[in-house]
């Protein structure tokens, strides 16, 4: 049968489409996947404003990442940089198995990338979900939004703290 190909390739979009979909974490959860288990503060501030360069030391300056506020990747790429980082940058790739057949990054293996491009191991390994839950929050809060009090609190997980106070 002619048509099979194709129907088949319209099921394949539907069923990404899906998955996709379900890639929506909850903002909440996230919030201990960037404090606790991706350490995302130590590089981009807790407030997404970037991280201050490490005076001293053996990596001085090296793990400072770009501030979150003003990122222009969507949802999807934002995954794939968490998860993945970038050859040849410094970012950590924080998805089980990434850079493997069983965790392509941006379609590639370390194998295609030369093993000295692909970026080091990260301290911790992330599940698709806290990945999908700490891009949750740095969308729903951080990219292109000013701090709120109301966050700052949520982030802190406190009733009230004077670091807060300052922000609307
Ligand atoms: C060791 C330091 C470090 C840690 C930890 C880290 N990042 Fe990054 N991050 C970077 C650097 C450096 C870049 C810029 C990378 C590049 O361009 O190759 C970056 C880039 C990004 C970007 C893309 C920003 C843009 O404007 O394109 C996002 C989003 C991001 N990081 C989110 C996170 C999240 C979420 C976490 C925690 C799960 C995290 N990062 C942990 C250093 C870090």
């Amino acid at each position: 049968m002619r048509i099979a190909p194709l129907a088949l390739l319209v099921l394949t979009v539907a069923v990404s489409g899906v998955a996709a979909a379900q890639q929506v974490g909850d903002a909440d959860a996230g919030i201990r996947v960037y404090k606790e288990f991706g350490a995302c503060w130590d590089c981009h501030g807790w407030s997404g404003l970037g991280g201050l360069p490490h005076v001293g030391g053996d990596n001085d300056g090296m793990d400072v990442g770009p501030p979150l506020v003003s990122a222009k990747l969507d949802r999807a790429a934002m995954i794939e940089m968490v998860s993945c980082g970038r050859p040849d940058g410094f970012h950590p790739p924080f998805a089980v198995g990434a850079w493997t057949e069983a965790r392509k990054c941006y379609g590639k293996t370390a194998k295609d990338l030369g093993e000295a491009q692909a970026p080091a191991a990260p301290p911790n390994r992330l599940t698709e979900g806290q990945i999908a839950n700490v891009v949750a929050w740095v969308i729903d809060v951080l990219q292109g939004k000013s701090m709120t009090k109301a966050n700052c609190l949520r982030y802190f997980g406190v009733a009230q703290s004077i670091v807060c106070d300052v922000f609307p």
